[in-house]
């Protein structure tokens, strides 16, 4: 997903644009640009890399104007460059586009325009959407019409702003499968792809939907469908604070948003647990009580840490709530057959409830029956609007890309629901409200935890050089295992894998070889013998242990290289623990090698095409 910003009002537009690019940088940084109006004419900057280009080029050359629009870039269509960098400009120089999606038709558009004598002067899709409109709007002088009709024509999906030479008081703003969200400030209105950029700015939103279209102007905002019947939209207030935005004392968001889990945490849970209590209480399930004892069978989905935490969840509602569970990588179900039986409960994961897949996996569960939940941490997102019910992790924003903070909401939350599901069925109060004092312990739990931070980061510098790691769990630790490797991998580049520990054997033991870091997650559960001998097996082999245990186990203090101690918890609920240690290793291990944590090479935040 890239960044995308509109802003209309009375300050100079550039800054404000620049400003809030800069909080969305996360979703997009190849490259950026912007557009103001002023004196009849578009001013348009780009640049390559980081927002730091884009700020140098507006100092050597201002853009005027109190309207203007911005987008930080994450190449899919054309490689990052500057003739690639949004806005991009219609032909005669009139209309200005940043767009987030993917415009699918867009080769035919451009052969059209081509046929028409248009020149084009980048490898884009967006550059096609932005012709036509310009090419509707060279014939007619109509704005809002020309942007309607050149949307009728698109394919796929697009959320887009659109500044216009001739209109210094007029912005546009479109959506079709591609966030926005449109903030009200004094004297100002401002669009945005994410709630990030509008913070601090304006305390009152209003998301669109798909195939509205609205006009900002002088009398406020006015919203239309894409064939121009009229729509009535509802504000409500802006839930992110400043200081959730920004970094408060951290040196990078992902160290902020591990720190932050203790809180996290309790926010997720407040409300819902009550120590002593032997029921949670979830008011997003409220609507469905008459349904929940009904679910015989659960369907989770996600993408990446979300479909982490969705094997964890099926741990969990297998075990307290007695329903077979059954999870599925979004990107694979949307493209499946799924069978939606009778009693089938599809829960959607997703920290953005933005990512593409995981939508069109909801979209196609829905078109089969299926009843929908959804975990989501994006207030008022796609997912949170489109699922039947759901439940808030209300974690608050998470804007390094290496989700975490997310990742221990989310199975909180799913704890939650399979205490909830449990009681209903056979679950008894004493162990319901055993499990719950355990729940409510966690975030001092992780507090501790998280004092493992220096050792982690000695740790992490005596490993910056070994290229290979393995992550082993078993049971609920497995999926703690796959989302430890997986933090490695996305922030430091070095190659990580988790696997099941019994399935060393069965090939993956072939790789060990003298000094190669294998994290073993061996908490005292049942599992725990066994763990002690695939540790034994790596030790046969030379590779080097690095044991996440539970506080006071001196028998693996004997066996393993090295010991990161995490308080006892409930077995089930060790995920919650022991991934802290997991995520602080990945944090230390890229900063070791001198990435940019926040922003990992290739990634963004969310992907929605
Ligand atoms: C996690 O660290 C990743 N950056 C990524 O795997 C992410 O979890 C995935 O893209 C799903 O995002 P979502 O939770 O916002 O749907």
């Amino acid at each position: 997903m890239c960044g995308i910003i509109g802003y209309l009002g009375t300050q100079p537009a550039a800054e404000i644009v620049l400003g809030g690019l800069k909080r969305l940088e996360h979703l997009g940084y190849d490259s950026a640009g912007l557009a103001t109006v002023a004196d009849g004419q578009l001013h348009v900057r780009r640049a390559v890399g980081r927002l730091d280009g884009l700020a140098e080029a507006l100092a050597a050359e201002p853009a005027p104007g109190t309207l203007g629009i911005g987008h930080t870039r994450w190449a899919t269509h054309g490689r990052p460059s500057q003739e690639n960098a949004h806005p991009h400009v219609d032909a005669a120089g009139r209309i200005a586009l940043v767009h987030n999606g993917v415009i699918e038709n867009h080769a035919a558009i451009r052969s059209f325009l081509e046929g028409q004598g248009v020149r084009f002067r980048s490898e884009t899709d967006t550059e096609s959407l932005a012709q036509l409109i310009g090419f509707f709007y060279s014939q007619t002088g109509d704005l809002l019409g020309s942007v309607r009709g050149a949307l009728r024509e698109a394919r796929g999906t697009f959320g887009i702003a659109v500044a216009c030479a001739d209109a210094a008081d007029t912005l546009i703003a479109a959506r079709r499968g591609s966030p926005l969200i449109i903030g009200t400030g004094r004297d100002e209105l401002i669009v945005a792809s994410d709630a990030a950029a509008l913070v601090g700015r304006v305390s009152q939103v209003t998301h669109l939907e798909d195939n509205e279209v609205v006009l900002l102007g002088p009398g406020g905002l006015r919203a239309v469908t894409v064939d121009a019947k009229p729509i009535e939209k509802q504000l409500e207030p802006l839930e992110a604070s400043l200081e959730e935005a920004s970094l408060g004392g951290y040196a990078h968001h992902m160290q902020k948003e591990i720190f932050e889990q203790p809180d996290a945490l309790r926010n997720a849970m407040r409300g819902r647990v009550r120590p002593g209590a032997d029921r949670v209480t979830l008011g997003g399930l409220k609507s469905f009580e008459r349904e929940l004892p009904r679910f015989r069978r659960a369907l989770l989905f996600g993408c990446g840490t979300s479909w982490h935490a969705a094997l964890i969840g099926e741990y969990l509602l297998e075990e307290l709530a007695g329903i077979s569970t059954e999870v599925e990588y979004a990107s694979e179900l949307r493209y499946r057959n799924p069978l939606i039986q009778e009693g089938t409960v599809a829960i959607a994961l997703s920290q953005s409830g933005e990512t593409a897949d995981t939508i069109a996996a909801l979209r196609e569960v829905q078109s089969r029956g299926a009843v929908t939940l959804g975990i989501v941490n994006g207030v008022g997102s796609t997912i949170a609007r489109e699922t039947d019910a759901g439940v808030y992790l209300h974690a608050g924003p998470e804007i390094g890309v290496a989700s975490t903070k997310a990742f221990t909401a989310q199975i909180a939350v799913l704890a939650m629901i399979a205490l909830d599901l449990g009681r209903r069925r056979h679950l008894s109060p004493e162990r319901t409200a055993e499990l719950i004092d355990e729940l409510a312990a966690i975030p001092e739990k992780v507090t501790k935890a998280l004092e493992l931070d220096g050792q982690a980061k000695r740790l992490a510098q005596r490993l910056v050089d070994r290229q290979n790691w393995l992550y082993l769990g078993r049971g609920v630790n497995f999926p703690t295992a796959l989302e430890g490797a997986l933090k490695l991998k996305e922030v430091s580049y070095v190659h990580a894998e988790g696997l099941p520990a019994a399935e060393m054997k069965h090939g993956p033991l072939a790789m060990i070889d003298a000094g190669m870091p294998v994290i073993v997650i061996a908490p005292q559960d049942r599992t725990y013998e066994k763990v002690l001998a695939n540790i034994r097996e790596v030790k046969s082999r030379e590779g080097r242990v690095i044991a996440v245990a539970s506080e006071g186990d001196e028998r693996i203090a004997e066996l393993a290289d090295e010991v990161l101690f995490v308080p006892r918890t409930s077995p089930l609920l060790a995920p919650l623990v022991a991934t802290i240690p997991l995520q602080l290793l990945s944090y230390h291990a890229a900063l070791a090698r001198g990435h940019d944590v926040d922003k990992p090479r290739n990634l963004a935040k969310s992907v929605t095409e």
